[in-house]
């Protein structure tokens, strides 16, 4: 869960480095670090503890001689706390050396140990695994002198996920990087090349990028770029256009990443929606690369995620399930990765990710493949590891999602995995055609009227304003409501640091009323008063239990639902909608006021403590 950068080009690393690290911040800021090789030949290295800020003011105060090869870091810590000392780079050869590491070496004590046998003068200046690689990478450069050759050989024998840079002061214009189950991809330049973790390391340099595949070593000069494998055999690649812009990855003016993000949830499921709706059906092609009979022939299928990524494909079970009649189970990515799971070649493991490289969603892929199960991809970001390891993907098209907080990816992934579920209720024939163009006509009304929901920011934020002294919220919700209950807890969570927790409101009587005490705050995701099944009425009567027992209500209830006036303190209205459309507009007024609380209570919405975007360790 940390941001990587590299570069090659011209005597500018330290802007290109630092420009890098603040796009990709987001995925680790407890420390930054950067390396450089100046026109001298001299290898200049600063790392600081703290926010990538201080590490710049730092700098500012004490520049590092420029040059035309570097790396660049900003970390999450894992083994060794967040301090100066286990900042990156680290150093081999004699401080000849540097290395930068995204990952977890699984076997860096014993590699630790047998280098301290071998060497027994070593002095460790940290507590990290990506030292123990930096030193194994210089007593074998010193062997061979060839960079590459020298990486290569050490990441034979590293196991675990890793993404590694390195360079050295004998080779300046050379950055040398090998991935295993962790993120790279390259930038391609004019007279330059870069690294990075993801596009956004050098985004505003170039829109041309390359996919680095797993088990690879990628070697980049200002001129050239080398991918083998790691016994150094030549490998095929794929160049590809970046779509978004730098601008793309701004805050354009907004006070947070995540308020210009909600601000984006209709662009993002009309985006997502783009070229996929045509003449009333769904237009779907990625899905072809599953084979052929391969939707036709499902019998059961396994929707995957974790967090945010695992409430969408909650209600993807209720689309699925409803629209094309197959038996669909949910399954956190980590537990599904440690089970027995009973798969076959006609399970479907569909897999939901924003970022594409979530360790657990990836090994649980990897997982259903070695079971024989055939892989679909829902991805937000291109050239990313999970759609590479999947039969097929469908992209979402939500744009760059910085905030640590996922919200326009939610109603993007849920746009797209609705597509999907019409799709194959389209190949499966349980939909008869009218009714698929009219549910395609509700999801393409969905935008306006999250645009709608949008219009309520200021009453939420005002809500929000006279409650950051709340010590808990609860959150309830029935049938499709009930992943925006666990959603709109998780939030509040991530952001306002408040203990939330989402119920299933059927629940409440078997357990957690007992929860309830005068002033506990009680959001309520009301279903539309003309859902099937009186779920609408068995909600209100929910609402009057909890209500008799001196809960504050904060319903979010259709426009013209009265039945909840009585007994709600608060009413925040969405527009109306079927039973599972609703949800996506629920969520919106959630996303809001976790935003808001945490903003009145001076957080950081966007880099919330402990947390980073991209989950990319087990
Ligand atoms: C959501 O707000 C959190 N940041 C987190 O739960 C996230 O959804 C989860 O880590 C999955 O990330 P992914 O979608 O990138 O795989």
């Amino acid at each position: 869960m940390c941001g990587i950068v590299g570069y090659v080009g011209t005597d500018q690393s330290v802007e290109v480095l630092l420009g890098g690290l603040r796009r990709l911040e987001y995925r680790g800021y407890d420390s930054a670090g950067i390396a450089v090789i100046d026109p001298l030949g001299r290898l200049g290295t600063r790392k600081r503890a703290g926010k990538l800020q201080v590490l710049i003011d730092d700098l500012e105060a004490n520049p590092l001689a420029n040059g035309a090869t570097g790396i660049g870091h900003t970390r999450w810590a894992t083994h060794g706390g967040p301090n100066d000392e286990n900042a990156h780079p680290h150093l081999g050869d004699e401080g000849r050396l540097a290395l930068i590491h995204n990952g977890i070496i699984e076997n860096f004590a014993e590699l630790k140990a047998e280098l301290l046998l071998r060497h027994p003068a070593t002095v460790f200046t940290s507590e990290t695994d990506s030292e123990v690689a930096a030193l194994l990478v210089g007593l074998e450069y010193q062997k061979t002198h060839d960079l590459s050759l020298a990486l290569r050989t050490v990441v034979g024998r590293l196991n675990g996920a890793f993404t590694l840079l390195v360079l050295h002061k004998d080779q300046p214009g050379v950055v040398v990087g090998a991935r295993r189950n962790s993120p790279l991809v390259i930038g391609l330049g004019d007279g330059e090349n870069f690294l990075g973790s993801d596009v956004a390391a050098f985004i505003e340099h170039t829109h041309r990028a390359m996919e680095i595949g797993q088990d690879q070593v990628v070697t980049i000069t200002p001129d050239s770029v080398t991918v083998t494998d790691f016994a150094g055999r030549p490998v095929e690649t794929r160049e590809f256009q970046v779509e978004w812009d730098a601008s793309a990855s701004e805050k354009g003016g907004w006070s947070s990443f995540m308020a210009k993000e909600i601000s984006e949830e209709p662009v993002a499921v009309a985006n997502t929606l783009i070229g996929r709706i045509v003449d009333g059906a769904v237009h779907l092609p990625e899905l072809d690369t599953l084979g052929a009979g391969v939707l036709e022939g499902l019998d059961r299928i396994v929707l995957i995620g974790c967090g945010t990524a695992a409430y969408s494909a909650m209600l993807g079970k209720y689309a699925i399930e409803k629209w094309a009649k197959i038996p669909v189970d949910v399954e956190l990515s980590h537990e599904f990765r440690y089970r027995d799971p009973v798969v076959s070649e006609r399970t479907l493991v569909v897999s939901i990710s924003q970022s594409g490289e979530t360790m657990d969603t990836l090994m649980a892929v990897k997982y259903a493949r070695e079971l024989g199960a055939r892989t679909l991809s829902i991805c937000n970001t291109q050239g990313s590891t999970i759609p590479r390891e999947s039969d097929a993907v469908v992209y979402t098209h939500a744009g760059p999602e910085v905030a640590v907080a996922s919200t326009k990816a939610f109603v993007a992934q849920v746009a797209a995995i609705y597509l999907f579920a019409l799709r194959v209720a389209e190949v499966r024939g349980t939909l008869a055609a009218s009714e698929i163009a009219s549910l395609l006509g509700e999801l393409g009304a969905v935008p306006d009227q999250l645009a709608w929901v949008l219009e309520q920011q200021d009453s939420i934020k005002q809500l929000a304003g006279w409650m950051t002294d709340t010590r808990s919220v609860i959150f309830l919700g029935r049938h499709a409501g009930y992943p925006i209950a666990l959603e709109g807890a998780l939030k509040l969570k991530e952001v306002a640091y408040i203990h939330s927790e989402g119920f299933a409101a059927g629940e409440l009587k078997h357990g957690p009323i007992a929860l309830i005490e005068p002033g506990q705050p009680v959001f309520v995701i009301v279903p539309s008063p003309r859902a099937k099944d009186s779920l609408h009425k068995k909600v209100v009567s929910n609402i009057q239990e909890i209500r008799a027992r001196g809960a504050r209500i904060l319903a979010i209830a259709e426009e013209g639902d009265v039945a909840v006036l009585p007994y709600a303190d608060t009413v925040i209205r969405i527009p109306l909608a079927s039973t599972l459309f609703e949800p996506l507009l629920a969520v919106v007024p959630l996303h809001i006021f976790a935003m808001e609380l945490a903003s009145a209570k001076g957080l950081d919405v966007d880099q919330p403590r402990n947390l980073a975007k991209s989950v990319t360790v087990e």
